[in-house]
């Protein structure tokens, strides 16, 4: 049997443009999945919380009295008004603002105006807060929207050994980057875990590390992990200490130096290297529309705003150009790989608006992830 027959994209065209995917994707998908929420830093003290969108399901994220974070749907039991929004701390309890329903930090009704001449019957134990999943993993806040989810023990399972080094307790963060690109979020899923590329698109910004002795592994529940491993020359430029990007992480032991990039199903990245350790959040906000979040952590510095644009100066001055290129700059010569990247996922999403538009034959095995992933999309969509 020709290999092109069984390896090849699954995904219509249509995934990636229509609406109807999109809203199908935000409900049985980011629905049934654990999502990243932020770190567990970001709620540090009794009452803080976070809002996250995970698809169609607004929630909150917070910490109760007892210290221990909780997840809730953003909304309130009376009409539905969302209760809390982006970030902030409720000393003590979430009040709504339309007719101001109290709720513990544990999610519990505990007010209600005008009970008695207005709700006199109601039970209000029965209506707390819709409860959502949460968990904590190496520092990071995931949530599903199901409280009866797989337990995330499982859903990270086999992925845990891919891992790497990396242990973001020990580093600190010093950058927040932030952008829209106009691409469906798969096609930047996809561009992040196509292996063929490397070598292509990014023949000059990423050729430190040697993706011939790239290892990848696809997870049972769909996460995909890579290492690519420095190339001799870049080990020898490392091992003479350059003073040039940021300070080298300690806890990575240099036979574990290399570029670890991952995607946790469907859209959380994780990517770390000798220096630095980022989280990636992929958001899809249209069918051709995608915000990145990446957050990026370094060796705890005393002035950590000199890391600022450093990790990237080996690849370029992204800070300082950040998306700031004038349309008649190429950024093909930006010798910024994530400039590179963008660029090729909107020229992507811009050829998928003609009627003439086909995807065409897969490689053997550079593009695999890229499979796979769309056969673990349509696992959720298909029942
Ligand atoms: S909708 Fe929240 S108190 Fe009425
Ligand atoms: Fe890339």
């Amino acid at each position: 049997m020709n290999p092109q027959d069984t390896n090849k994209l699954l995904l219509p065209v249509e995934a990636y443009t229509s609406q109807e995917w999109f809203d199908r994707e935000q409900r049985d998908i980011f629905g049934r999945t654990w999502q990243f929420a932020g770190m567990q830093t970001d709620i540090g003290d009794v009452g803080d919380f976070v809002c996250v969108n995970v698809g169609a399901y607004p929630i909150i994220v917070i910490r109760d009295e007892s210290g221990s974070l909780k997840a809730f749907h953003n909304i309130c039991r009376h009409r539905g008004t969302q209760l809390l929004e982006v970030r902030g701390n409720r000393k003590k309890v979430i009040q709504c603002p339309y007719h101001d329903w109290v709720y513990s930090l544990d999610g519990k009704l505990i007010g209600v105006p005008e009970k008695r001449t207005q709700f006199p019957h109601i039970d209000m134990a029965q209506w707390g807060l819709f409860p959502a999943a949460i968990a904590i993993w190496k520092e990071m806040i995931f949530v599903n929207p199901d409280p009866e989810a797989t337990p995330f023990a499982d859903w990270v399972g086999d992925f845990e050994p891919y891992f790497g080094p990396h242990q973001p307790k020990l580093l600190k963060e010093y950058e927040t980057r932030e952008y829209e690109i106009k691409a469906n979020w798969k096609i930047f899923v996809e561009n992040y875990i196509d292996v063929y590329h490397l070598s292509h698109l990014h023949s000059e910004t990423l050729n430190m590390y040697d993706h011939a002795k790239l290892q990848s592994v696809f997870t049972s529940a769909g996460h995909t992990a890579t290492y690519d491993p420095p190339t001799k020359d870049y080990r020898k430029y490392l091992e003479s200490n350059p003073s040039d990007y940021l300070p080298l992480i300690d806890h990575v032991k240099q036979e574990q130096w290399g570029a670890y990039t991952h995607m946790m199903f469907p859209c959380f990245g994780i990517a770390g290297d000798e220096f630095n350790w980022s989280t990636l959040e992929v958001i899809p906000v249209s069918p051709t529309v995608t915000k990145i979040r990446q957050r990026s952590r370094t060796m705890p510095m005393d002035d950590m705003t000199v890391a600022i644009g450093k990790g990237y100066e080996k690849v370029s001055n992204w800070l300082y150009k950040q998306m700031g290129y004038q349309p008649e700059d190429n950024p093909l010569d930006s010798k910024d790989f994530m400039l590179e990247d963008i660029y090729a996922c909107e020229q992507q999403q811009k050829a998928m608006a003609s009627p003439q538009f086909a995807f065409g034959p897969t490689s053997i095995d550079q593009e695999q992830l890229i499979v796979d992933f769309h056969r673990t999309v349509l696992s959720y969509l298909q029942d």
